[in-house]
């Protein structure tokens, strides 16, 4: 996610350091969380191992941290580019259930589906596709349809998109949706109310990574002196 590479290693390499301890301690004394409930899954016998539990409780601590975080700065860019929304908004607070959906729809923290392999040869658009070929979809491009969406470029808080697919669908819908649906209403609300004024301050840079989209700086005035 950032630049720096070995940096991230040694963040990595520590936090599975603290992984590690922690199972220790669940396994020792189990506790009513998460940790616990993947140390004592059992299939058939089988236990899951170090590395699996690890390795998802890393694709959790990533997934669940990046993209809501992301999103949170992309809908605040949204709403101070669009101060009528953000005005309307404030006067329609029964209208974030639809926000929070549309901020999702406009700009995705996570603009692409995982990575696909076409299990067979075909063609699609003109474009030919053979088996085992890695396939990306871009799920914030299927947000701008303009076959799925009237006028999909505009910011509309109003709009309560029904064909939202940026959590993806089937077997590998996200989930988190819920909780990070949850995340995005409760900081706006609370975001609103303490602050009557909010106003872009400077130009947005975004984080270096092509799959999980958010900005790396965004300077807002509160409004305060
Ligand atoms: C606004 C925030 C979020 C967005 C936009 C988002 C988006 C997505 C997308 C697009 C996928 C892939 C779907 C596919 O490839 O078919 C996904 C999968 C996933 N998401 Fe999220 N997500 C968000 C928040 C979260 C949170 C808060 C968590 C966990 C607490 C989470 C956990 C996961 C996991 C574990 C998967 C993989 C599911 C699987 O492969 O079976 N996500 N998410």
């Amino acid at each position: 996610v950032y630049p720096d590479r070995a940096k991230t290693e040694a963040m990595l390499e520590e936090s599975t350091g603290m992984f590690l301890e922690l199972l220790d301690a669940r396994r020792a004394e189990p506790k009513d969380d998460l940790l616990t409930a993947m140390v004592l899954a059992e299939d058939e016998g089988r236990f899951l191992s170090d590395d699996e539990i690890i390795s998802n409780l890393h694709l959790l601590n990533f997934v669940g941290h990046e993209t809501t975080d992301g999103q949170i700065g992309n809908s605040m860019l949204a709403l101070l580019r669009n101060p009528d929304q953000l005005q309307l908004l404030r006067e329609r607070p029964d209208l974030m259930r639809s926000a929070v959906d549309e901020f999702i729809r406009y700009d995705p923290s996570g603009a692409w589906a995982h990575i696909q392999f076409a299990t067979e040869d075909f063609e699609i658009n003109g474009q030919q596709l053979h088996a085992g070929e890695r396939i990306a979809f871009c799920l914030a491009s299927a947000h701008r349809d303009p076959e799925a969406y009237q006028n999909p470029d505009k910011f509309d808080i109003t709009r309560n998109p029904e064909k939202n697919i940026s959590f993806g669908i089937g077997a590998h819908y996200c989930i988190g949706a819920a909780l990070a649906r949850l995340e995005l209403a409760v900081v706006f609300e609370r975001l609103l109310a303490r602050y009557p004024r909010l106003e872009l301050a400077g130009e947005v840079t975004y984080r270096p990574n092509a799959f999980i989209r958010g900005p790396l700086t965004l300077d807002v005035d509160l409004g305060i002196a």
